[in-house]
């Protein structure tokens, strides 16, 4: 395998962002807090990785860490390479200029990204000034051009406005004009639809999922639900307690989901075919606390399945990028030890409806 470098050219033979090993521990006032903890993964160009899991199991950090824009408490160690360069442990003010204009996310609120008191044009063509040393009539055409692409309607006017005048889904296309304005080549988006109505919600993931198959970006989609991220991802993740517990081709997780988590969250996604008081809507228990996890699974308190095996020594999730890997010691498909309360054994062969279409 090539070395990374934190100099010079790409390396041919690596994927556009690969993380290894990749930890954050945060040093809290109760203890070491592993908020991500040894995850690995690879992105080519044109490829969509979605991140789920439930709420604190680590996804927003995670990409933070990718971005460099974790709390001052957080430790990074492993390696991330966008295009064999290495951004771990590289002095910030190199690394300030990969993560500003190569890799761009959009937060769920808006307003984190957006300046209240400043109109949409000045917060677009400031950013392109300043990174691409663009003069101002080129900024300001490329700012035109940006809001076009994202679907704002008379882009010219709008670009007038302040954020407060634009509507909640007007406001999330600005960010997402604001993240593609360096033409990055990773574009993150975190929960980025979770606060929107559920059509305005289809249509900015059909926006991002457009302009990433044009612009061959690579995508990471972070959502606490697998139904958002079922039919748009090319690779899906699933988070637990700051650990990947499964990590598969997309149409794979669907159709053959092994880890016993992963089976619980699909339960949780709620679908429309079945009568609304027979919807699960969350998994029964609460996500252990990352500052006192015990030594075997994280998740062995709130599964069906789980025996002393599990309490007592973690599963771990194999090495091979790429494959169906997963962290379970009895996984979705064989059978419940003896003595263990089997409630999410069955089904693995059953494919759940709210899958739309899978990817080849
Ligand atoms: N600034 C911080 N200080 C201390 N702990 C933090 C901080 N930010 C996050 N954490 C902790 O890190 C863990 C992972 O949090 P993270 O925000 O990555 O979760 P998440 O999966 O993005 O959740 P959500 O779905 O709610 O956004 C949680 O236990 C959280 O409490
Ligand atoms: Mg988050």
């Amino acid at each position: 395998m090539a070395e990374p470098t934190t100099t010079g050219s790409p390396t041919p033979d690596e994927p556009l962002l690969r993380a290894e090993d990749l930890r954050v521990h945060l040093d809290t006032p109760r203890g070491l807090l592993k908020a991500v903890d040894g995850v690995s993964f690879a992105i080519e160009r044109g490829e969509t990785l979605g991140l789920v899991g439930e709420s604190g199991s680590g996804k927003s950090m995670l990409v933070r860490s990718l971005m460099g824009i974790c709390p001052s408490i957080a430790r990074i160690r492993g390696s991330v390479r966008l295009d064999g360069r290495e951004l771990v442990g590289v002095p910030r003010k190199e690394a300030r200029t990969i993560w500003g204009n190569r890799i761009a996310m959009v937060f769920q609120d808006p307003m984190t990204s957006l300046n209240p008191v400043l109109r949409i044009d000045r917060q677009l063509t400031e950013s392109m000034r300043l990174h691409l040393g663009l003069g101002k009539k080129e900024a300001n055409e490329r700012a035109i051009e940006l809001l076009t692409l994202v679907g704002i309607p008379e882009p010219l006017k709008r670009s007038r406005s302040y954020p407060h005048q634009l509507s909640g889904g007007m406001r999330q296309r600005v960010t997402i004009a604001m993240a593609l304005a360096c033409d990055p080549d990773v574009l993150i988006a975190d929960e980025a639809t979770t606060a929107l109505d559920v059509t305005v919600q289809r249509q900015i993931l059909d926006l991002l999922q457009e302009i990433q198959a044009e612009r061959g970006m690579g995508m990471i989609l972070v959502s606490h639900d697998l139904g958002v991220v079922a039919g748009r991802t090319d690779q899906i993740a699933v988070m637990y307690a700051g650990r990947m517990v499964e990590h598969s081709p997309t149409a794979d997780l669907f159709a053959h989901r092994r880890h016993r988590y992963t089976e619980a969250l699909l339960g949780a996604v709620p679908r429309l075919d079945v009568p609304r008081e027979q919807r699960p809507r969350a998994i029964p228990g609460s996500p252990p606390d990352l500052i006192t996890l015990a030594s075997g699974c994280a998740f062995a308190a709130r599964c069906g399945a789980a025996d002393d095996l599990c309490r007592a020594q973690r599963p771990e999730l194999g090495e091979d990028l790429g494959t169906h890997r997963f962290a379970c010691h009895h996984p979705v498909g064989t059978d419940a030890p003896a003595g263990a309360d089997a409630a999410s054994g069955d089904g693995a062969d059953e494919k759940p409806s709210l899958m739309k279409e899978t990817p080849a």
